[in-house]
């Protein structure tokens, strides 16, 4: 009795040991999937900065550079949450350049982002407005401020 006991309670702690580990290579996996898109995600937001800067030194392609600032206004709301612990170059080294320093400024990472958000905002209102100086100065600022300052506080060069 005591040594089926013994058994059963073994058996039990494999089984916990193994769905943890199982937990734990998902967990790895979602992560690296978060990466990705959010590489994927920077990727797309530079793609969408031609037509904008057309727009901001000539005036044409407003059309183009709305859409385009569209973009660069939803994706600047999704990247605060495109960081999840864990996902730095520490754990992923030579898959992503996100510095650990994401995680030990927050305060400092999301305020980057947050200046960015607004950025995106007032740029895109620059262009719906068919303002072109407007739209110009919003570029750099965003680019300054939000791309910019971000990249140079918190990724790391590859
Ligand atoms: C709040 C911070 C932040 C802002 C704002 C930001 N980025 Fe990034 N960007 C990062 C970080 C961190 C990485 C590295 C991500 C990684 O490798 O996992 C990155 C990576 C990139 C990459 C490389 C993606 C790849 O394929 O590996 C591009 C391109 C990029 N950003 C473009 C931009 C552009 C353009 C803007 C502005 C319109 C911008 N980013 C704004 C933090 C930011």
């Amino acid at each position: 009795m005591q040594t089926w006991r013994w058994k059963f309670s073994l058996g039990a702690a494999a089984a916990l040991a193994a769905s943890i580990a199982l937990m734990a290579a998902v967990k790895a996996d979602d992560l690296a999937s978060v990466v990705a898109e959010r590489q994927a995600g920077m990727k797309a937001m530079g793609g969408k900065l031609k037509e904008i800067k057309a727009f901001a030194e000539s005036g044409a392609g407003q059309a183009e550079a709305s859409a385009d600032a569209a973009v660069l206004v939803a994706t600047a709301k999704s990247i605060p949450g495109w960081f999840p612990v864990g996902s730095g170059l520490d754990s992923f080294s030579g898959k992503t350049a996100a510095k650990p320093e994401i995680w030990n400024d927050q305060a400092k990472f999301k305020a980057i982002a947050a200046t960015f958000q607004a950025d995106t905002v007032a740029l895109q209102q620059a262009i719906a407005a068919g303002d072109k100086a407007g739209a110009s100065s919003a570029f750099e600022a965003m680019g300054r401020e939000g791309c910019g300052a971000c990249h140079g506080a918190f990724r790391a060069k590859t």
